[in-house]
């Protein structure tokens, strides 16, 4: 995958009519910081087009990023917030569900987890939806880089059987640091694209 142009195109608050796109959708979904937007800042090649933040709940939109012309990624406002009340939680959470049900265009949901932590039951619900959906998700271990080369395996079995994964389900393990499983990422991309 050659990345030659990106473009941030629409921004989708909570009250937002979402985007009737005639190219394939790819969105990424997880837990508030755990890695998303940098995730895609990363795939685009862009050191910060996707706003990235240590506080948790950063991206509050949802983000579409026209890559080439030919297909967007989809930044995801992150669940299981603390600090944010309730009410809106709950609407950030509505936000999310109507565009994974309702997007005509979507191609596959990538569901992102912190390489270092058991999945959270937010994680395992987040993970049963999309497949209820019609996607098999596609889990991305995020932030290797903070684990010994040695750790990572266990690490990515961890994350594995706390989801309770298909069996044939992908884990890649990524680093937006060091850029690490960004390849097998765009291959991934790729035959999506194709397929
Ligand atoms: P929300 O928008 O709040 O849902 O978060 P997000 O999932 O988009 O996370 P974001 O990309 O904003 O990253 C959160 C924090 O984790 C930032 O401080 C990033 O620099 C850091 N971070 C993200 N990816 C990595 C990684 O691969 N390695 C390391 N070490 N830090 C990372
Ligand atoms: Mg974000």
């Amino acid at each position: 995958m050659i990345i030659k142009n990106v473009n941030l195109e629409t921004v989708c608050g909570i009250t937002s009519t979402l985007p009737d796109n005639t190219l394939p959708e790819i969105a990424f979904a997880g837990k508030s910081n755990v890695g998303k937007s940098s995730l895609i800042n990363a795939v685009m090649n862009r050191k910060s087009l996707a706003r990235t933040s240590a506080q948790p709940g950063k991206t509050q939109t949802i983000n579409f990023y026209n890559i080439n012309d030919a297909f967007y990624l989809v930044d995801l406002p992150g669940y299981g917030y603390a600090k944010a009340n309730e009410a809106v939680k709950a609407q950030w959470g509505k936000m999310i569900e109507r565009y994974l049900r309702s997007s005509k265009k979507l191609k596959a949901v990538f569901l992102l987890i912190d390489i270092r932590h058991e999945p959270s039951a937010n994680d395992k619900q987040m993970y049963q939806w999309i497949l209820y959906q019609g996607y098999h998700p596609i889990i991305i271990a995020t932030k290797m880089d903070k684990l010994n080369r040695s750790q990572i395996p266990k690490a990515v079995k961890t994350v594995k059987q706390g989801l309770e994964a298909e069996k044939d389900a992908v884990v890649i393990p990524f680093s937006a640091q060091t850029k690490q499983g960004r390849e097998e990422i765009y291959d991934l991309i790729d035959n999506l694209l194709a397929g």
